[in-house]
């Protein structure tokens, strides 16, 4: 039922290029919550718009990164180094995103900022058209199109300006803030207005969803109603579409030799030992600070455990160009070192850090081989690791311990332990709670969250969103 074509807008592509000669391009899947989403929708007659994460200057690059990303119905939007740097390290990553996050800037920085706001969405707004102009090239009249995060805040408008029958719908895969968090960024109308220009707006959780409609109604001044926001009897609709992962991907892999043979040599390797996982970029919003110091407060005050117990955190490196994520990396690794110094022993360390991304099938043994999985998120729209982790423990029911500022704390809340990140006390004592678990418990908290993951999947997701985006322009023609 959904022969429809489908143009999905995001700043990242699914791939990312990497050059290998003149006219040569090799094609690595993205990291990120929004990619692994999207690549879970099936079925689909769908083409992606993005940025392939890399400059491209000359035209026989271009021109060869094209061909190449058309194999993978991809379309590239070429962003220059300026742009990237004052659009995405800028606008999105150093303004956008600590805000919905309601991370402050450091104090050193926050003046900075302030000079470059006006620059920097100048060039987010340039950024914008450019990704239109390549929509408005591949559009076909009867297209869906769907954009998606705060990157592409501004698309809405630029799309509907050039085209008022176009189908637009965005969704925000992080979390909205209140608007009292909101309304201190100097762009705040400009950029809801734009939003506003779309037929469907979703957000993950009913909460973000409640939070732009008051943005809305106070900043605005226009009327929010149960359906959405409404302006000179044009209705914008709202809604929350909570995101899901493609569970059966996640099983099929387990039964893969390749990963069985994996998960046996990881269960070998930590025999004796409980294993406790994090899966994060590295990122502030992902609390990986406050999760690693809760760890130590855990192994301070449980001497029986520390040759009992260790903590894999795979750290995928992201945004390194941004200052604040390069001071995060050298504030880990202080962290880090400083414990496994306390704590190690000639013959193992209590946390093994890594630096990396993963390959899938790595990824998937190691969930499957866990006992214990550590979501701290400070906020998060969602947060997919939590429902990867689910996905894969089939077999050892294990247990995950989940920050309440996750998305995923209203769908898995019954079955996780749900803790207060910044509460390092609060967090050490859930790791022995967790450590300590009868099986009953683990296995009738498992069975909780493993029927979520699996019955709510990516593909009903986007199903829902387009259906509903068709829905709410058949209504507004019936209105009018
Ligand atoms: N992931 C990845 N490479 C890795 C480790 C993880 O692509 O080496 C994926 C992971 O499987 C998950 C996504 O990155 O699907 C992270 O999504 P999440 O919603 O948890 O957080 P986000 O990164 O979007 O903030
Ligand atoms: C989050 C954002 C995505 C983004 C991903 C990875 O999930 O919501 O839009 O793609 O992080 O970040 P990056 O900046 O590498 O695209």
């Amino acid at each position: 039922n959904m022969k429809q074509r489908l143009l999905v807008v995001a700043n990242r592509l699914p791939v990312s290029a990497v050059r290998r000669g003149e006219d040569s391009w090799s094609l690595e899947i993205s990291a990120g919550g929004l990619v692994s989403a999207l690549l879970g929708v099936k079925d689909v007659d769908a083409k992606w718009i993005g940025w392939a994460g890399v400059n491209v200057s000359d035209e026989v690059g271009q021109r060869a990164l094209v061909r190449a990303l058309a194999e993978k119905r991809c379309i590239p939007v070429f962003l220059d180094e300026e742009i990237v740097h004052q659009y995405y390290n800028g606008y999105c990553n150093n303004i956008l995103w600590p805000l919905f996050h309601y991370l402050g800037l450091p104090q050193e920085d926050r003046l900075a900022t302030t000079r470059n706001f006006e620059s920097q969405f100048n060039a987010y707004k340039r950024a914008n058209q450019m990704f239109a102009d390549v929509v408005n090239q591949h559009y076909q009249e009867g297209d869906v199109v769907w954009c998606h995060d705060y990157h592409l805040m501004f698309l809405p408008k630029c799309l509907k300006e050039h085209n008022s029958k176009m189908k637009v719908g965005w969704f925000l895969h992080t979390p909205f803030p209140s608007s009292e968090i909101y309304r201190t960024l100097p762009s705040r109308s400009d950029l809801l207005r734009s939003v506003l220009a779309a037929d469907l707006v979703g957000f993950h959780t009913y909460d973000y969803a409640r939070h732009f409609v008051s943005a809305c109604t106070r900043i605005l001044g226009l009327e929010g109603t149960p359906e959405g926001v409404e302006d000179q009897g044009r209705l914008t609709r709202v809604a929350a579409f909570p995101i899901g992962i493609d569970s059966e991907r996640f099983k099929r892999a387990l039964d893969l030799p390749a990963v069985k043979k994996h998960v046996q040599e990881l269960t070998q390797r930590f025999a004796g030992r409980k294993v406790m996982l994090g899966v994060d970029r590295l990122d502030m919003i992902k609390g990986i600070p406050q999760k690693i110091l809760a760890f130590e407060k855990f192994l301070e005050e449980n001497s029986d455990w520390r040759d009992k117990v260790v903590l894999l955190q795979i750290a995928v490196p992201t945004r390194t160009d941004v200052p604040e994520y390069q001071k995060l990396t050298s504030q880990v690794h202080e962290i880090v070192g400083r414990i496994n110094g306390r704590f190690g022993t000639l013959s193992a360390v209590p946390i093994h850090h890594l630096d990396r991304s993963l390959d899938f099938h790595a990824l998937c043994a190691l969930y499957a081989v866990t006992d214990v999985a550590l979501v701290t998120s400070l906020r998060d729209g969602m947060n997919l690791v939590s429902y990867e982790f689910v996905a894969c423990q089939g077999s050892k029911k294990g247990v995950l311990i989940l920050s309440e500022f996750a998305g995923a704390a209203q769908s898995l809340g019954a079955g996780a332990i749900l803790v207060n990140p910044w509460n390092i006390t609060e967090v050490a004592k859930s790791i022995e709670h967790a450590l300590k678990m009868t099986s009953e418990e683990r296995e009738k908290r498992h069975r909780h969250n493993y029927a979520h993951v699996t019955t709510h999947t990516a593909q009903d997701w986007a199903e829902t969103f387009v259906s509903e985006l068709n829905d709410t322009i058949v209504e507004a023609q019936l209105r009018t």
